[in-house]
């Protein structure tokens, strides 16, 4: 397995100073490559999420979300940028497919610092670290058949039993009728800090006001793509809603490791505000940058500093964002 400095941790002096022992990490740009021929090596698009629809909206924040954040975004209305995706490299891939995330990207605008989430359509991610990911992506690698070898899928699902956990909550669930049917997840812990300095740890969530999925007999009906249109259709009705609302962490409850759920209805939750998805925009809007959810994050709200999947995002998502515009 290719091992070297994370870009992140050399670019911050105390990464450096740390030494390889805390700072070394998976190559971003070899899973990069990974997730590109995962999907068919696709010119183009981005190493996930290729196959999309980029929107504008807006954020109206909740009267007690000032209290738990200081972020300019919780304290007046923001107008966002956003995307609806469908995982993986592969702008063909059918809507229909269930063990497959949908995404949600979105930049909520403020001069004083954007707000961007990057969140998925189950309450956990795939793999709980970067070596576990490129690993992954190895043993998936298709062969010259453009198939995976079944026996090292089988030997790597053995060895990483928590890999299997974000498909099998994905398949126990029906596929979602719309992009804006779902409810999305961001994974990773985040701590809210207010303007006294108090700071609480959570998890977000954004809640589909209109959510729905399809019985197989609807699924069967529907061709392979068929978001893009039923949004734009839906959206001509009016926005689509979803609340923002964090989970609170209780003691015990784990930062790094965003494989593993947190037990949701035991859990006080505080709805942080409402995003309107008001209108389809061209992809041009979305496509000349990327949604960086670790660096473009205000004051008031930061990532798990304990969780490597969060960290390896940013250089993956600028290794996928040159590769597809250049
Ligand atoms: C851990 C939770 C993660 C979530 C919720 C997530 C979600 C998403 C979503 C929704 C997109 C589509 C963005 C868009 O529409 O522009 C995306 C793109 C992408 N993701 Fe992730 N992702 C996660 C982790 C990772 C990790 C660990 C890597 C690699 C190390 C990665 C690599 C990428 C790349 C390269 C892109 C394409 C970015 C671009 O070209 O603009 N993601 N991700």
């Amino acid at each position: 397995m290719i091992r070297f400095r994370m870009l992140l941790s050399c670019t911050a002096a105390i990464g450096c100073l740390l030494g390889p022992a805390v700072a070394e990490e998976a190559d971003p740009a070899a899973i990069v490559a990974g997730m590109f021929a995962a999907g068919g090596n696709h010119t183009g698009v981005r190493a996930s999420g290729a196959k999309g629809v980029c929107l504008k909206g807006e954020f109206t924040p909740a009267p007690g979300a000032a209290a738990l954040s200081k972020a300019p975004q919780f304290q007046k209305a923001a107008p966002v940028t956003a995307r609806f995706s469908m995982g993986g490299s592969n702008p063909k891939v059918s809507d229909k497919v269930k063990p497959v995330t949908r995404g949600f990207a979105m930049r909520m605008n403020d001069p004083a610092g954007d707000m961007v989430f990057v969140v998925i359509s189950a309450p956990v991610f795939s793999t709980r670290t970067p070596e576990q990911l490129l690993a992954a992506l190895q043993a998936r690698a298709p062969g010259p058949d453009g198939k995976p070898d079944a026996e090292k899928v089988k030997a790597f699902v053995a060895a990483n039993p928590e890999t299997t956990r974000q498909a099998a909550w994905l398949n126990a669930r029906p596929v979602p009728a719309s992009f804006a049917g779902v409810d999305y997840w961001g994974v990773h812990a985040y701590t809210l800090t207010n303007a006294k300095g108090e700071t609480k740890t959570a998890k977000l969530k954004f809640v589909s006001a209109d959510k729905a999925g399809l019985s197989d007999d609807e699924l069967k009906a529907k061709p392979d793509s068929f978001y893009a249109d039923e949004l734009k259709e839906r959206l001509g009705r009016g926005p689509a809603r979803f609340d923002l609302v964090a989970i609170l962490a209780e003691p015990g409850d784990l930062t790094n490791d965003s494989t593993v759920q947190w037990p949701e209805e035991q859990r006080k939750t505080e709805t942080l505000g409402t995003l309107a998805v008001t209108a389809i925009e061209p992809d041009a809007t979305c496509d000349a940058r990327t949604f960086d959810p670790v660096v473009e994050l205000p004051e008031g709200i930061a990532g798990p500093a304990d969780d490597p999947m969060f960290a390896v995002r940013s250089p993956a998502y600028a290794v996928s964002l040159s590769r597809r515009t250049n």
